[in-house]
């Protein structure tokens, strides 16, 4: 996709179609009352008549115009005139694109960022209309037959007054970058695990280093894994014919000696739940249970094309959770890498087990905070539905700045306690620790179990199983949280 930003004026625009937009009692947005004058009152005709009655997210798109050499103009609802709020920008701008998917549309250019919205000024406003037209666009066709349902658009343009085109263009670089990341992150999710194994994850992670000379990659086998004493990893993988990896990505943007923010992102290639086994229904959507550590690549690569000041360290470990004569078994204790024994007494909670060995991994790296994302409880879905990611921490200087973030990303987060009360639940009459706490509180038990493993330094969990996909007609990968991540590290570049 080629985006710019234009200051050119809308009379000498070369595009199929021009985005404007309108508020409820027939008010126009500048751009629309400027094109009203270029096409004889043909805007105020069609507004006035009440075809679109400017409530947000209704669109008209005018096609033919006598005339003129502008090809199309979409109309595009507002609601009320006074500031937007972020999210009902956000939701004009997901209305626009998805009325604009006709094959015939290469080129657009959109006016949307001279809206007057509450969360931020042009920068932001260009980086949302770069974030939700892509996400608008993409469709996963790597499996398909036929490629033509895939959109035509070629060309995306931001217009910005002279004024503007600085803060524009900053937007716009941040907005293709984050872009690019959550594509990444949304296709591997998309992909199924008979294609997207812990190798194939492994493979993609060193083609960003190739692509990145500030980005290197390394990837831990099982026998280093067993070296390390791994034996919480190593235990899911048992019952795997896929060996496990522990993908390693180093950004070095900041100075040498920097510490950096360490990233892990639960890389479970697929989750059949292991000896205790899922349900069969709905069971093709636990290809998804590696969201996580595709969303580490997607920020990573985000903050790589950003060319942040920061150092950052990616750690996924990837595995398959398979039923076998070799799995893990309940009952069985194994002993983890920190040296903490862990009674299993339910395979299913494999994601704990992964990300246990990689929080224990985390501290040779001294790091500055570790933030962990993963698919890793049903429990999250009761709690928030797929509307907020959960937030559990021991620190709430971190906490508060993922909060921060995720309002100005528009990528919902909600902080979940992790009192000690709740560690009870995990006590194991045979081990140190259970990996389940029973039915009460899945979404916190199962972070005060991480918890464990991250005593020496400022820990914050993110649980994206409500959020990382969506179910139903429009089933797929949603990106989520490359967005929110991507604004956490802005937020300290810039701090
Ligand atoms: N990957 C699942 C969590 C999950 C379930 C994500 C449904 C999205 C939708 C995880 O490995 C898991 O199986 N968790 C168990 C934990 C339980 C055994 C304590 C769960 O949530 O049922
Ligand atoms: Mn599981
Ligand atoms: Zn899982």
């Amino acid at each position: 996709m080629d985006y710019s930003i234009e200051s050119t004026s809308l009379e000498k625009l070369q595009c199929d179609c021009i985005i404007v937009g309108i508020y409820e009692d027939q008010q126009l947005c500048p751009s629309a009352t400027a094109l009203d004058n270029l096409t004889q009152g043909m805007i105020s005709k069609i507004v006035g008549r009440g075809d679109s009655s400017g409530k947000n997210g209704e669109t008209v798109l005018i096609n033919i115009i006598p005339d003129s050499r502008i090809e199309s103009i979409l109309l595009v609802g507002l609601g009320k005139k006074e500031p937007l709020s972020g999210k009902n920008y956000r939701k004009a701008l997901f209305a626009a694109i998805n009325s604009l998917k006709k094959p015939q549309i290469k080129s657009i250019a959109c006016t949307l960022a001279e809206c007057e919205v509450t969360t931020g000024g042009w920068q932001w406003k260009t980086r949302q209309i770069i974030e939700v037209f892509n996400d608008g666009i993409y469709q996963f066709t790597a499996q398909k037959s036929d490629k033509t349902t895939e959109s035509k658009l070629q060309k995306i343009a931001v217009l910005a007054p002279e004024s503007e085109t600085a803060s524009a263009q900053t937007g716009l670089l941040q907005g293709q970058a984050i872009a690019e990341g959550i594509n990444l992150t949304k296709l591997l999710g998309d992909l199924p695990g008979n294609i997207c194994t812990p190798a194939y994850l492994a493979g993609q992670a060193i083609e960003l280093g190739k692509k990145h000379e500030k980005l290197t990659v390394k990837v831990l086998e099982e026998s280093d894994m067993a070296e390390l004493g791994m034996g919480a990893l190593l235990s899911v993988s048992r019952g795997s014919r896929q060996p496990a990896k522990l993908i390693t990505l180093a950004y070095q943007g900041g100075e040498k000696n920097a510490r950096p923010i360490v990233l892990i992102g639960k890389g479970l290639t697929f989750d059949a739940g292991g000896i205790s086994l899922k349900p069969s229904l709905g069971m093709d959507e636990m290809k998804y249970d590696m969201c996580g550590g595709a969303a580490v690549l997607g920020t990573l690569l985000a903050a790589a094309q950003m060319q942040l000041p920061l150092n950052i360290v990616g750690l996924i470990p990837s595995s398959e959770n398979m039923p076998d004569g070799n799995a893990n078994k309940p009952g069985d204790i194994i002993t983890s890498m920190s040296g903490k024994t862990i009674e299993v007494l339910n395979t299913d909670a494999e994601g704990r087990l992964i990300l246990c060995d990689t929080l224990t991994y985390a501290e040779r790296y001294n790091p500055e905070v570790v933030i962990d994302l993963a698919t890793l409880t049903g429990a999250c879905l009761v709690a928030l539905g797929r509307v907020a990611s959960g937030l559990l921490g021991n620190d709430d200087g971190l906490c508060n700045d993922l909060l921060g973030a995720s309002e100005a990303a528009n990528d919902s987060l909600w902080r979940l306690p992790l009192w000690e009360e709740y560690q009870e639940l995990l006590k194991s009459n045979f081990a140190d620790l259970a990996n389940i706490g029973g039915k009460d509180a899945g979404t916190i038990t199962a972070a005060c179990f991480l918890s464990s493993f991250a005593e020496n330094y400022r820990w914050a969990h993110l649980d994206i199983a409500g959020t990382a996909w969506r179910t139903g007609q429009t089933k797929g990968a949603t990106g989520r949280p490359v967005s929110l991540l991507s604004q956490y590290l802005i937020n300290r570049a810039n701090a």
